[in-house]
């Protein structure tokens, strides 16, 4: 086990994917209640997150002291580094040149964490974001690579096998990072890495049973793979004690409602209750543009139906979402930390407050191309498993502007045409998420001899491993051609078709 301490980063989940990754189970706390957690877990190394603070002021937070003095290993990543090198007696001073982005750092002497990856006398790519930085190490340490704005880049005390890095080895854009992050966890740590997603289904159903015991729980499903896997999940751990909503709010794609009907009766004999809700919410919804205030009407509609059904049943303590932890991470502001909202998921920030259902959400800790590792480990076709994902608030969150049948109607048609077409070309499964989106601006065209004054369709496609970050997918400009084509020769109401090529950051991968 590895016990991870969170300060705040907003890529703390990172760290624990790439532990994953290394078959190593691994738990994260809030610095807050590390003490704690390090006695009970008596975890075989530790690892300090990066985190937004800085650590020259003195209240910010701090690793407890014990995790020092255990004989365990401790990795200090960013200012995990350099509250370690504070508590171990260096020193650490803000108002440098901050480093931010990609960095290059040189590696001066052989380490543990470098065997078989980096090499004295070479330079390696690495991602940096700090603006504090340590600037003298504690006894026992020394310099293992430097970088042009960060002296001890990385820093070691091989003999109590302390290590510390400024870098972020948890991000892809450091490339070794990973190596090095198993060079610690198998070689330094001397974890095993027989952990898999076998083990974490037994134990998210061992869990499932603790919170739910003989409560009754309801799982809305949205058509996606994430409530899918999640209603799977539960009904293996506590079968007829679920029951599985899934709600028509009139935004979903052309067939949707059918398909997910048919597997979830037909394939898995899970029962399911279909909601036809398209009048509530499309009634609702009318009128509204802003994308946060449809996020919140959407999410609070969702509960009222939840709400109704678990009524039907003489009632359900619990709500099941397959809620995934980059939707987690992008909805909540951690306490004092970096992590503001960027948008409010429907099954995270946009539930309502007063809801009566406790949360059932066995998916949080996981990346999405976790889930599908799981979605397969529990028996889900790959076909399923390999959806694309679609989001909660379906197709309004794809229709800025107010919403309207007429704008939802056009938009259907020319989605299932754009992905028709990527499916004949072979390109399904090297996208990550494509869809289309219909723009609130009409433009004018010229259609036989006739002028027209239509809308515009958007058309998205990205690659991603997480959805966390994404790039637009370079298709050749034949097929964006022949999807612009057939979509303005098919659907009427759009007579012009755009490609975006926002990568995320800065943009999102929804447009709302
Ligand atoms: P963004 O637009 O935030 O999207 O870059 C990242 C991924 O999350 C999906 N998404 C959602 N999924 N409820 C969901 O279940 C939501 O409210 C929601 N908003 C965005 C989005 O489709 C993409 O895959």
């Amino acid at each position: 086990k590895i016990l991870i301490i969170d300060f705040g980063s907003q890529v703390t989940q990172l760290i624990a994917r790439r532990v994953r990754e290394e078959g190593v189970y691994s738990e994260i706390v809030p610095y807050q209640a590390a003490e704690a957690a390090f006695a009970a877990l008596k975890p075989k190394a530790v690892i300090l997150s990066g985190g937004p603070e800085s650590v020259t002021i003195e209240t910010s937070p701090r690793a407890p002291q014990g995790v020092f003095e255990a004989g365990v290993p401790v990795l200090g990543i960013c200012y995990g580094e350099q509250t370690m090198a504070a508590q171990l007696g260096g020193e650490v001073e803000g108002g440098h040149h901050a480093e931010f982005g990609r960095a290059e750092i040189e590696v001066i002497a052989d380490s543990a964490l470098f065997k078989g990856i980096w090499h004295v006398g070479e330079k390696y790519p690495v991602w940096m974001s700090h603006g504090d930085r340590v600037t003298k190490l504690p006894e026992g340490f020394s310099t293992i690579a430097i970088s042009p704005n960060a002296p001890f880049a990385a820093v070691a005390d091989e003999a109590r096998r302390f290590y510390a890095v400024q870098f972020h080895p948890e991000v892809a854009h450091t490339p070794h990072g990973a190596l090095l992050l198993r060079n610690f966890v198998r070689d330094i740590a001397g974890c095993s890495g027989d952990w898999s997603m076998r083990a974490f289904r037994e134990e998210a159903i061992e869990r499932i049973r603790a919170q739910v015991g003989t409560g009754k729980v309801l799982c809305g499903l949205s058509g996606g793979v994430d409530s899918a896997v999640a209603a799977v999940l539960i009904h293996e751990a506590i079968g007829e004690q679920l029951t599985c909503v899934f709600v028509d709010h009139g935004l979903l794609r052309l067939g949707e409602a059918e398909e997910v009907v048919r597997l979830f009766r037909d394939h898995y004999n899970i029962p399911l209750v279909h909601v036809q809700a398209q009048d509530l919410f499309l009634g609702a919804l009318a009128g509204v543009t802003d994308p946060e205030v449809k996020r919140k009407t959407i999410g609070r509609l969702f509960i009222d139906v939840f709400e109704a059904e678990a009524k039907k049943i003489g009632g359900a303590a619990f709500l099941a979402q397959g809620t995934l932890y980059p939707d987690v991470i992008e909805s909540v502001s951690f306490t004092g930390g970096p992590s503001v909202t960027i948008k409010s998921h429907h099954n995270v920030g946009g539930l309502p407050e007063r809801m009566n259902m406790k949360l059932v959400e066995p998916l949080r800790e996981l990346f999405k191309d976790e889930v599908r590792v799981l979605g397969r480990e529990l028996g889900l076709p790959d076909a399923f498993v390999g959806r694309h994902p679609f989001p909660g608030p379906g197709l309004a969150i794809r229709c800025p502007g107010e919403i309207t049948a007429e704008k939802l109607d056009a938009l259907r048609k020319a989605d299932a045409i754009y992905l028709e077409e990527i499916r004949k070309a072979d390109l399904y499964d090297a996208i990550w998420q494509a869809f289309a989106v219909i723009l609130p601006v009409k433009t004018v065209g010229v259609m036989g001899d006739g002028r027209t004054y239509d809308h515009v369709c958007a058309l998205r496609a990205v690659t991603s491993v997480d959805g966390m970050t994404a790039d637009f997918y370079p298709f050749d400009m034949t097929f964006l051609g022949r999807v612009a084509t057939r979509i303005i020769n098919e659907v009427k109401g759009i007579n012009r078709v755009t490609y975006d090529i926002t990568s995320k950051p800065p943009g999102t991968i929804e447009w709302e």
